[in-house]
Parts: structure tokens; C-alpha cells; sequence
């Protein structure tokens, strides 16, 4: 896979008064475009974020797309039921798994290539910066978005839905989490930050953290910017940027600095 972006991107497709919240409903798929397809119960809570500054920008100009599907719309009788109390007995709903399969299969029509299938999920993966780098790669991604106490585990396990998570807790709904996993994957794509290497040296990038950034002004509340970085000596400055990206993973994350040296080993 290539990291320039296709020939065929379309963008010619997309008229350029259109918002973000638009873009995500009247424009017809365009070939070669990583898209992101969410299904939710609340499909009003987006772009929500993701249409402002670079993403919301990207957006516009037909770099990514975004699709919302609303779960209701597969919701069974009179009142478009979603969910129903869990199997065995406890609190809470459960979201119904003809509803979802019904709602997975609409989505997943006529879709080709990578594209796999994620539930936001506490118990899932936890998200990481590789994560996002290979959906980025992707061709698009299916997000689900649970609610209530969650989804019906035979969905889960039928579509071989793999789980992610945000981290170790728990929130109402996945639509922040599918956010946040948006966010990270679409400033991987090519052309979306304006600077590309601003990605190749931020944090987790090269398994460490980055170093401590500063501007102007060069005193503030007689604090100084550390005296090596307004040298103007390049060499001296990207070694102290590195040795503070070192101390600050060894101090902050034990874990990572154990990887980063396993992997310098190896
Ligand atoms: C109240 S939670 C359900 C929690 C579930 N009963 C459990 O204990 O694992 C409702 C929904 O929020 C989403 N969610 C909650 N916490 C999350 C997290 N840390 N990461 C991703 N999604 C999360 C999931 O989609 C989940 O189905």
C-alpha cells in the first residue's frame, strides 16, 4: 500500500459549500476515499467534533467520508424496538440481535476490500497508535456503537466483530470512543495534516513520547525556554529532544520504554 493518495479520489465529486453534517448524507460514495460508517442510535451526535478544523476541513474536501446508520431504522414493530431485557435476567437492555444483523448487513452492502467491523467496547482492545495506523491503511471501517448494558454476544461473534475500547472505563454510549477513533485514524491519512511530519515525531510514533514542546514568549512568569532550544544548533537540539523523549517514557510509561528497548535489541 502506497501512502499517496489515489488518483481517483473524487473530489471533484463534492461541491464546496457543503458542511460536514451534509457531506455525510448527500454525497454518493466516492471511489477510493476511506470512510468511516457508524452505527448508532444517534446519528445527530455527528460528525459532532470530527467536522471541525483538520478533520472537519478533510471532510470537506472529500479526503475521508463519514456515513451515519440509524439503529432505530431497523428497530422491530410499532415502536422500532431496539433492544430487550438480557437472557438469564439483570438490569438493563440489551441491543437485539436481528436488529444489529439487519442494520450490519445494510452498512457492509457493496463494500469492498479492508474494511473490518469494530464495536466499541470496554472490554475491548485497547486503542493504540499501530491500531490506528493499520485502519488508516484500510479501505474504511464499520464502527458500532453500543448502548444500555451492550449488544447481543452472538452478533459479536457471528460477523467476527473485533472489539476496541477507549480505555478502562465505562461511558454511556460508543459514540465518543468512535470519535476519538476517527480523530486518530483520519490525521494518518495522506494530505489531511497539513505537515506530514508531525506525525512521524510525535508520541508513540517511534514508541516514545514526545519530548516537551514551548513558544513564544521566551520568559514566562520567569520561566525560561530551555536554553538549548533557542541556539539555533539543530544537532544539539534533536539530541536533547531525544533524551527527553527517553526520560519522559522511562519515568511515565515503564511499559513502552521496556518495548522501546526490547525493540533496539532486536
Ligand atoms: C454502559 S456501556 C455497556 C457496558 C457493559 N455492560 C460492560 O460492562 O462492559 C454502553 C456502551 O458504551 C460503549 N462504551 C462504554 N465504555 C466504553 C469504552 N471504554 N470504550 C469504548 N466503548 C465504550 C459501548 O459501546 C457499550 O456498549
Amino acid at each position: 500500500m502506497t501512502d499517496a493518495p489515489n488518483k481517483s479520489h473524487g473530489r471533484k465529486a463534492i461541491r464546496p459549500t457543503f458542511k460536514p453534517r451534509e457531506l455525510m448524507t448527500a454525497t454518493p460514495d466516492l471511489h477510493g476515499v476511506w470512510k468511516a460508517k457508524i452505527l448508532t442510535l444517534f446519528p445527530t451526535a455527528f460528525p459532532g467534533v470530527l467536522g471541525e478544523s483538520l478533520t472537519g476541513k478533510a471532510l470537506q474536501d472529500g479526503l475521508w467520508q463519514l456515513e451515519t446508520i440509524d439503529l432505530r431504522q431497523f428497530g422491530v414493530g410499532k415502536h422500532r424496538n431496539v433492544d430487550d431485557t438480557p437472557a438469564g435476567g439483570g438490569a438493563g437492555m440489551v441491543l437485539r440481535a436481528d436488529v444489529l444483523g439487519n442494520a450490519i448487513e445494510h452498512a457492509m452492502e457493496g463494500v469492498r476490500g479492508n474494511w473490518p467491523i469494530l464495536y466499541l467496547s470496554p472490554r475491548g482492545k485497547r486503542m493504540d497508535q499501530p491500531m490506528m495506523r493499520d485502519l488508516a491503511r484500510a479501505d474504511g471501517v464499520t464502527l458500532l456503537c453500543g448502548r444500555f448494558e451492550g449488544v447481543d454476544e452472538r452478533v459479536l461473534e457471528h460477523y467476527g466483530i473485533q472489539e476496541v475500547s477507549l480505555g478502562d472505563f465505562v461511558m454511556t454510549g460508543g459514540e465518543i470512543a468512535a470519535q476519538a477513533l476517527i480523530d486518530a485514524t483520519v490525521r494518518l491519512i495522506p494530505n489531511v495534516l497539513g505537515n506530514a511530519a508531525s506525525t512521524e515525531e510525535e508520541s508513540f510514533s517511534s514508541g516514545l513520547l514526545e519530548h516537551p514542546q514551548y513558544t513564544r514568549p521566551a520568559e514566562w512568569k520567569g520561566r525560561p525556554i530551555p536554553d538549548v532550544l533557542m541556539s539555533g544548533h539543530h544537532g544539539k537540539v534533536a539530541q536533547w529532544r531525544q533524551d527527553q523523549s527517553e526520560e519522559l517514557t522511562r519515568i511515565r510509561r515503564p511499559d513502552l520504554w521496556d518495548a522501546h528497548q526490547k525493540s533496539n535489541k532486536d
